[in-house]
């Protein structure tokens, strides 16, 4: 049963993408304050735009609910016009930061280069990194699903040690349902993260597998994540337009609890 492994408790992130200016980020999360207790068996993460983290650090820092960015720079500082750096996140208390997620890689060209870069700064400033992989449907048609996503973790871990390691968390989220409605089934979710386990295994050990966080993301609703999470590596959910609510997120942290 997945509620006795606790060395991985579950994580629920909440990816904003470009939605909400800070004033509105700042009046959902007061809703969301007002709506009640959070679970305590899961871990509820926050990952607005770059502009609304200051407002949220404040707002959150006497409750349970942790911040997060959705990008990173590979650089420390500089002539980097655009770029935000492990500091300035650090300086907001941002615990976790998203790498690679596939809008990135698709919209603004990341390559598997710049995000080992990103995941290596992240570990080496102990921000917790969510590296997303994924396939694309063309992918999956073709049977290649399994070969892409552990090419993806090949090229962003080749420099990770076990140690640091244990700290990375993996967003599992194929391309074909991020966005668009149609969840990849909880078996298919619980195959693919397996897979990913045993990559781990293979490529750092066994006890590094068994505390890497593995998520799954793509149209997740609160109406699907309990049975996301009966799943035995699948150990928490990258939400996206189901996380734009106060109403939505408080929902996803009480459907993901175990505590009746
Ligand atoms: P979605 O997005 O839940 O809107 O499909 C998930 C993600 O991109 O992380």
């Amino acid at each position: 049963m997945k509620g006795e492994i606790d060395l991985r408790k579950p994580l629920i992130a909440g990816n904003w993408k470009m939605n909400h200016t800070p004033t509105q980020a700042l009046e959902m999360v007061r809703e969301l304050l007002e709506l009640g207790e959070f679970p305590s068996d899961v871990e509820g993460l926050l990952i607005p735009a770059f502009p609304a983290l200051c407002p949220l650090v404040k707002e959150l820092k006497e409750t349970s609910i942790k911040l997060g960015a959705q990008n990173m720079s590979s650089e420390d500082q500089g002539a980097f016009t655009g770029e935000v750096s492990w500091d300035m996140l650090l300086d907001l208390q941002v615990d976790y930061v998203v790498l690679g997620h596939s809008e990135r890689r698709k919209y603004f060209f990341e390559s598997d280069e710049v995000i080992a870069k990103k995941v290596n700064k992240a570990l080496e400033h102990k921000i917790t990194p969510i590296l997303c992989v994924g396939e694309s449907l063309e992918e999956r048609k073709a049977g290649d699903a399994k070969t892409r996503v552990k090419s993806q973790l090949q090229e962003a871990l080749k420099e990770v040690t076990p140690d640091k390691m244990k700290e990375v968390v993996i967003a599992y989220e194929p391309i074909w349902a991020i966005g668009t409605g149609v969840s990849a089934s909880a078996k298919d979710a619980q195959e693919m993260c397996q897979e990913i386990r045993n990559w781990v295994v293979d490529n750092f050990n066994q006890e590094v597998s068994e505390v890497v966080r593995i998520l799954y993301g793509g149209s997740v609703k609160p109406s699907t994540i309990a049975e996301l999470l009966e799943e035995v590596d699948v150990d928490g959910a990258l939400v996206g337009g189901a996380s734009l609510s106060a109403k939505d997120i408080y929902e996803l942290l009480s459907q993901g609890s175990q505590n009746d």
